[in-house]
């Protein structure tokens, strides 16, 4: 049978345009996806938009447009980010959906069959910007006397009528469920941040809403609609199917192997969401991850400081491959990172055009020039080809383990471990002297260049998969032949291979000195 795995961004909201912090969640998404696509997983990869609640509504009156309408626009900007990246996600969720509300709805039904819901009223804080109800000893008090959430955003005091979920209920069962689950939340200090949260006891959560209308209607009660985070969190089942529990889609990717977020949102994802599935008796997801945040220049990014990093210009400027590289390279995954010009153009400059892009692009060419432009038929094996080539195959399973801990900065590292030695291999072998003396072992030594060169291209697919084709292009191989199980195939010599031409150009700066 074949292995299933369903990854999921955040929906994300449709109050803004896509900025480097929604590319990044999607990019380490699709990075996954590619890569168990190529290891023979049947993947569904989700990404959406979360469109209804006050802030999005807020948004749509500011525009002077109706909510839909609004919605439909903004929305449309996230279906292009995802082409701009190339971006592999099976299906785009939106919230407004007539498939979601049903899912939304019939969830519902289920909390309140399981006695977890009551009508009262909710006195307190809350703040649009999150979406997120705070209790007051959580606030500070600002210069103007406004009160602000840890996150920075202000609240606001709303009264009114509202459905509770007793998450109160739910703490010694949500603290037996992560001690039986101790993979459910990455990275390990996020898990024991969440643990100390639910420890410290969990109150009733408000889940609907009286003072706006823009969301999904409380079943039978027409004066409520849904909190919009239990709205959102339910869009990981709606896609594959929910409420229809025996359809394909739900049989084969429920529960989702992981949900990938950012820092801020962990704790809808990893206290909300399990106690409303486990209220409603569905299954809780795998595992979710939360990786950190990107600052510009080690500025905060915000809309007023003016320093929100667009997506699409970045990959204008650096390039589509190099930017998905650096954002996974930079930065171990799950810490904070810093972007910077001079960052990003060091990367791009040595590990991609000096390393790999170098690499290739002397073995492609010292084949042109002296084999005919055929793959040169290897003789023996000495322990130096046997080592690297070896290395390059062996590192499929390396990167199955920094891939399952979503840990992709290692995976680059091991990656480019194999690539250092391949370039040390060319200068000791110096396969250029060997032209004269031994052109037979100059023949062995370029053709394990170019097998060691076709492994890391078919492995770092999944990162740079426009560039990685262009290389394996390069080296002809088959279009059915790049997947994983290749590895264990090697390149036919007297093949004959197109003309070499560089995967990785150098970022030359006028504007300032480089790293
Ligand atoms: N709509 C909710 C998610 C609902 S999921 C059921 C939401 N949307 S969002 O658009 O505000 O944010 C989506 C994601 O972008 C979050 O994972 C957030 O962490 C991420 N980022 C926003 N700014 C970021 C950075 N500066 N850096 C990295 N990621 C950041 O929250």
């Amino acid at each position: 049978m074949t292995k299933s795995f369903y990854i999921t961004t955040p929906i994300y909201y449709v109050n803004d345009a896509p900025h480097i912090g929604h590319a990044y969640t999607t990019l380490a998404c699709d990075v996954l996806a590619r890569f168990k696509r190529l290891d023979g997983f049947d993947v569904r990869f989700l990404t959406g938009t979360d469109e209804h609640g006050q802030k999005v509504e807020k948004s749509a009156q500011a525009a002077g447009m109706d909510p839909q309408a609004f919605t439909d626009q903004v929305s449309q900007n996230f279906r292009d980010l995802t082409a701009a990246f190339d971006f592999s996600n099976d299906d785009f969720i939106r919230t407004t959906e007539a498939r979601h509300k049903t899912s939304c709805q019939a969830l519902w039904e289920k909390l309140v069959a399981a006695g977890d819901i009551y009508l009262a009223s909710y006195p307190g804080w809350y703040a649009v910007r999150d979406e997120a109800f705070y209790d007051e000893k959580e606030l500070t008090k600002n210069e103007d006397g406004k009160m602000i959430a840890p996150s920075g955003a202000e609240c606001e005091w709303v009264e009114e009528p509202s459905y509770f979920f007793r998450l109160s209920a739910w703490q010694d069962r949500l603290l037996d469920f992560y001690e039986a689950n101790p993979d459910f939340i990455g990275p390990t200090s996020r898990r024991n941040e969440v643990l100390s949260f639910v420890r410290g006891g969990l109150k009733d959560l408000s889940v609907s809403r009286t003072t706006f209308s823009w969301g999904i209607p409380v079943p039978g009660d027409a004066d409520h609609i849904m909190y919009v985070w239990l709205d959102a969190l339910t869009n990981y089942i709606t896609a594959v199917g929910y409420p229809d529990e025996d359809s394909p889609a739900y049989k084969t990717f429920w529960p989702a192997d992981l949900h990938m977020v950012g820092k801020d949102i962990l704790r809808f994802h990893a206290v909300y969401w399990p106690a409303f599935l486990l209220s409603a008796g569905v299954a809780p997801p795998k595992r979710v991850f939360a990786h950190g945040w990107w600052t510009n220049e080690g500025q905060k990014i915000s809309k007023s400081l003016g320093n929100v990093i667009d997506p699409h210009q970045l990959i204008e400027t650096y390039g589509l491959d190099q930017v998905r590289y650096f954002l996974l390279r930079e930065v171990p995954f799950g810490n904070d990172g810093d972007f910077s010009k001079r960052a990003m153009i060091g990367r791009m400059n040595y590990d991609l055009a000096n390393q790999f892009g170098n690499l290739a692009q002397r073995v492609l060419s010292m084949i042109a020039k002296n084999c005919g432009g055929q793959v040169p038929a290897p003789g023996a094996f000495t322990q130096a080809d046997e080592d690297l080539m070896g290395n390059a195959a062996r590192l499929l399973a390396q990167l199955r383990g920094f891939y399952d801990e979503q840990a992709f900065h290692k995976a680059l590292e091991a990656t480019w471990a194999v690539v250092s030695q391949a370039n040390a291999y060319v200068d000791e072998q110096a396969p250029w002297a060997l032209r004269k003396t031994d052109p037979a072992r100059m023949g062995t030594v370029l053709y394990v260049l170019a097998e060691s060169v076709r492994c890391l291209a078919l492995l770092t697919q999944p990162v740079m998969p426009q560039s990685m084709a262009k290389m394996l292009d390069q080296l002809a191989v088959a279009a059915d032949d790049r997947d994983f199980t290749a590895l264990s195939k090697n390149l036919v010599a007297g093949t004959a291979l197109p003309k070499p031409s560089g995967v990785f150009p150098r970022f030359v700066d006028d504007s300032e000195s480089q790293a």
